[in-house]
């Protein structure tokens, strides 16, 4: 195993089969929790968005792309139904992506210009590493609905993206009308029930960009309103855990800015 893979794996116990040790932790225990936070802090922020023509070859090869795919399949997964898949367009195939992207341009709006044209199929080649995410509903548990296993496809992304993040290269999403199209459906042959997410790029990044200001926690996390009894109230994060500098999200600029702690604990019912 050679070292990007390496240091991915860790000392993780690798069961043969889908289920681990009892004693199987997260973590390497040798590696104090303040820094294994910090670190994967640092690889968090250091994501941001790098439009795919702004990344340029070499795209990940060998075992970095293995460490990519291998951080997908970390992702919690509800009922263990797999719901993603992800079909690589590589270089040799756009071509047909691009011929795909033209069409869909032309299905959706007849009167397309030829230079639109030329600017929906110049898409296909951007980006060394190119790959379509998929999301299935029809496997298993007909009860996990699409919502749950596009959050499952979700996690497994990020996990991508943060590893590619780890291994130094640029990345992005990408959406679009195209997505919708029957020539890109039958491009990269999906099934009824099969929805296409998003494409991902990977790539070296050509220059660097300024940090984007992300929002802070005050701006997304509430609490439950209610009167329990102080003995039933589970510890709260204090106020100003959750708050920020004004400067960063002003005043009165969410539903969360009014922290109170929760008298309630919630926990999914599973
Ligand atoms: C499912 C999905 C599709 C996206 N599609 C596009 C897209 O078509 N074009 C684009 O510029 N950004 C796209 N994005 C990227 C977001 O715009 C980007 O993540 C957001 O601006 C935050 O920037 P950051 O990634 O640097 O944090 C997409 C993101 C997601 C989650």
């Amino acid at each position: 195993m050679s070292s990007a893979r390496q240091r991915f794996m860790g000392e993780r116990q690798v069961p043969d089969q889908h289920e681990g040790p009892a004693h199987a932790t997260a973590t390497n225990a040798d590696t104090p929790a303040h820094d294994l936070a910090e670190l994967l802090g640092t690889v968090m922020r250091g994501r941001q968005t790098i439009l795919p023509r702004r990344l340029l070859a070499p795209g990940p090869g060998g075992d970095e792309l293995a460490a990519i795919f291998e951080a997908a399949a970390t992702a919690p997964d509800h009922g263990r139904l797999l719901p993603w898949r992800f079909i690589v367009v590589p270089p040799a195939q756009r071509d047909l992506l691009a011929e795909a992207f033209a069409n869909a341009l032309q299905q959706r709006d007849p009167a397309a210009t030829p230079e639109q044209v030329v600017q929906a199929k110049e898409k296909a080649y951007r980006s060394p590493f190119l790959l379509l995410v998929v999301v299935d509903e029809r496997t298993g548990d007909a009860g996990i609905d699409l919502a749950e296993r596009t959050i499952a496809t979700g996690c497994a992304v990020q996990n991508m993206l943060l590893m590619a993040t780890a291994l130094g290269y640029g990345s992005a999403l990408t959406s679009g009308k195209a997505l919708k199209s029957s020539h890109l459906r039958q491009l990269f042959q999906l099934a009824d029930g099969e929805h296409p997410l998003c494409f991902v790029s990977i790539g070296t990044v050509q220059s660097a960009r300024r940090a984007r200001v992300r929002p802070v926690p005050r701006d997304f996390v509430s609490s439950v309103a209610g009167s329990a009894r102080p003995d039933q109230q589970p510890s709260a994060p204090a106020p100003e855990q959750l708050s920020a500098p004004a400067s960063m999200s002003g005043p009165g600029s969410g539903p969360g800015t009014d922290p109170t702690p929760p008298s309630t604990s919630h926990t999914s019912p599973g």
